[in-house]
């Protein structure tokens, strides 16, 4: 008996399955789509977009660590203008959900960003206030409430799609950053974003890295993305997106017991073009071991140690 309802609804997405490509590791989707079907992913989160074309970082600008890896690739993309006029149309043959990732230098650029993209056929934006490569802007605004209350109010004011904001994990207190963009009006909350971090070649003495540091992201984090989504589910009433080294069904449940609605697969696509799928059918399969009917009556049944 097949009686798994996978669909989820966050803040008015409709997803076919809880599970999202995570943004910058899955491009536009166009090189996926030789390997993988995309109408069986829940939801695409494109390419960080800034509001012109950006050459990203010097190379090298990944590195592979113990269980992860570290990435300085410093937002490259060809803009958000190009975005609209050769990408979104290629995406909207499949039906998966579209997710506009936006950074940014300043609040005007975000804004203007969101105003550009409520009249293009997306799903929702993702307000990354959190990428640690750039050297201005970005991470700056997502690392204290002040801040990302200061650019989620005023992006709102712009933005006529659900609004995602993605936060950092490198802050001492999520809870009080995951609140503070809530009460200035996001719909929802994506988490986390990479850890800083730095490797370095010892016969060289100099960082693997060109930009010295970079994000690191992979199972090596997931333990303290999960204790993070723990967290701000906790804190905030407004559905969570979690994400941090998910590269399993298995994975993924453990998100969405800590208190996630959906989930988004990054480093993991880049080893695995169809991850995206094969943490969707692990799930599934948790549900009829489990006898769960629906995907949210998952969402933070953790039973805590007393
Ligand atoms: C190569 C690379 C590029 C990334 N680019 C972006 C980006 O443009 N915007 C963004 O919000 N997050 C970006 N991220 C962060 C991921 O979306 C995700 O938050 C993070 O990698 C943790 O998930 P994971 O461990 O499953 O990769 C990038 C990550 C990697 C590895």
């Amino acid at each position: 008996m097949n009686n798994t309802d996978l669909t989820v609804d966050i803040c008015g997405i409709k997803l076919k399955n809880p599970v999202i490509a995570a943004s910058g590791t899955f491009g536009f989707g166009r090189e996926h789509s030789d390997y993988v079907d995309l109408n069986k992913i829940g939801g695409i989160s494109v390419k960080g977009l800034t509001l012109n074309p950006r050459e990203g970082n010097k190379p090298p600008r990944v590195a592979e660590t113990p269980a992860g890896m570290l990435n300085s690739v410093g937002l490259q993309n060809p803009g958000v203008r190009y975005f609209i006029e050769n990408e979104i149309q290629f995406l909207r043959q499949f039906s998966t959900a579209i997710i506009a990732n936006i950074a940014g230098n300043t609040i005007e650029e975000y804004c203007e960003m969101a105003e550009i993209l409520s009249d293009a056929d997306i799903d929702a934006i993702e307000l990354n206030v959190s990428c640690p490569n750039v050297k201005a802007g970005c991470v700056a605004f997502g690392n204290t409430p002040e801040g990302i209350a200061d650019i989620t109010s005023q992006v709102r004011k712009h933005c006529r799609k659900p609004l995602i904001v993605k936060l950092t994990p490198n802050v001492t207190s999520i809870s009080d950053i995951a609140a503070a963009a809530e009460d200035a009006g996001a719909d929802a909350l994506s988490l986390i974003n990479t850890l800083l971090g730095m490797a370095i070649d010892i016969e060289a003495r100099r960082p693997i890295l060109a930009n010295n540091t970079g994000g690191l992201s992979g199972p090596a984090v997931k333990p303290v993305a999960v204790r993070m989504v723990y967290e701000v589910y906790r804190t905030v009433k407004i559905p969570i997106i979690g994400m941090g080294g998910i590269s399993t069904g298995n994975d993924a449940v453990e998100f969405l017991l800590a208190g996630a609605s959906a989930v988004m697969v990054g480093t993991a696509c880049l080893v695995y073009p169809d991850a995206c799928i094969k943490v969707c059918e692990g799930i599934e399969q948790y549900m009829k071991r489990h006898g769960f009917c629906r995907v949210a009556d998952i969402t933070g049944k953790l039973m805590l140690n007393t």
